[in-house]
């Protein structure tokens, strides 16, 4: 075993994993010059990098609307929330850069499939109401997941969480308004809304990963403070929030089984297809290899960028550099 200067004697590991267990135990924050457990730091990364990953990817299936939309009105709101996820995508990647890690190799192991994200955007947008739905249901599970990691324990993922939780919200009621419009339309139009509903609220369901039950990952996440809330008790709540909007907007949910159980308070719902979700969740879903290969193409093609701007960095520290020699 080598020795450092640096190194830590014996028994004080032991001691940083007490103050980080008090400080967890305390619902204090991590912070990145804070000693934390190797595998919390990976646990993290993995879930920052594939939650900025989600953003960025999840630009597509909107993004496809964008030159065809029905108003320059409806135009101007999709391109702005469009720009918000891919604002998302550096607030978590500029996160996950805090433990150590680089987001051009963040990228590089999205491209090269070494990383997921979510399973949701490997479906396909066919209609403008898609844009509706993805905003009023997507969004709307969105928010459910991540309000509850504004409390998360690491810092600088908390705080941008906050931030973004503030846009999911306005993106959500932009998907709703958007409907309520479609709704007041034509029969075509409403026809349009419900067929959009129809195919996105089982992929919105299995937005919160497997059951509890198949989540061997959920309890040392809990314990950690990165995990508030169990993956069933995030669906659960999306359901009871999202059935009364159901109704008010005039659309079926496409769920035979649910109904309100007024013994538990709460909506009894069917059981999603868990084995398409992870059909999905492997790559075989309708657009993961589009998804990707899109986002490819636009690494590669943004290479002139990135160059260019390195160059000028490198430019600007050299004449810094020649100014304070002077
Ligand atoms: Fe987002
Ligand atoms: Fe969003």
């Amino acid at each position: 075993m080598s020795t450092t200067a640096q190194e830590a004697p014996p028994g004080a590991d032991e001691a940083l994993q007490a103050e980080f267990d008090a400080r967890i135990a305390a619902n204090q924050r991590i912070e990145p010059r804070d000693w934390m457990p190797e595998a919390y730091r990976r646990t993290l990364i993995r879930q920052i990098s594939q939650h900025a990953h989600s953003e960025i990817i999840g630009m597509q299936p909107e993004g496809d609307w964008i030159a065809t939309a029905p108003s320059l009105r409806r135009k101007a709101i999709l391109l702005a929330k469009v720009q918000d996820e891919a604002g998302h995508g550096l607030y978590l990647y500029a996160a996950a850069e805090t433990l150590g890690v680089d987001r051009g190799d963040l990228t590089e192991r999205l491209i090269e499939g070494r990383q997921k994200y979510s399973s949701i955007f490997n479906y396909p947008s066919l209609s403008y109401a898609d844009v509706g739905v993805i905003g009023w249901l997507v969004d709307g599970a969105a928010i459910c997941n991540q309000v509850p990691l504004c409390r998360t324990s690491f810092g600088p993922y908390a705080r941008a969480m906050v931030r973004i939780c503030k846009e999911e919200s306005f993106h959500q009621r932009q998907g709703y308004e958007l409907l309520m419009r479609m709704m007041e339309g034509t029969e075509g139009q409403r026809k349009m809304v419900q067929d959009a509903v129809d195919r996105w609220w089982w992929p919105s369901l299995m937005m919160f990963g497997p059951p509890d039950a198949d989540s061997p990952n959920t309890r040392q996440s809990m314990t950690w403070g990165i995990k508030i809330d169990t993956n069933d008790d995030l669906r659960q709540k999306f359901v009871d929030m999202t059935v009364p909007q159901a109704e008010k907007l005039g659309v079926t949910l496409p769920d035979p089984e649910l109904v309100w159980n007024a013994e538990r308070g709460q909506h009894d719902f069917g059981e999603p297809d868990w084995n398409e979700l992870k059909q999905v969740i492997s790559g075989a879903g309708p657009k993961n290899a589009e998804r990707v290969t899109r986002r490819r193409a636009a690494h590669e093609k943004g290479a002139w960028v990135r160059e260019a701007a390195t160059a000028y960095a490198e430019k600007q520290q050299k004449k810094s550099a020649q100014e304070a020699a002077a």
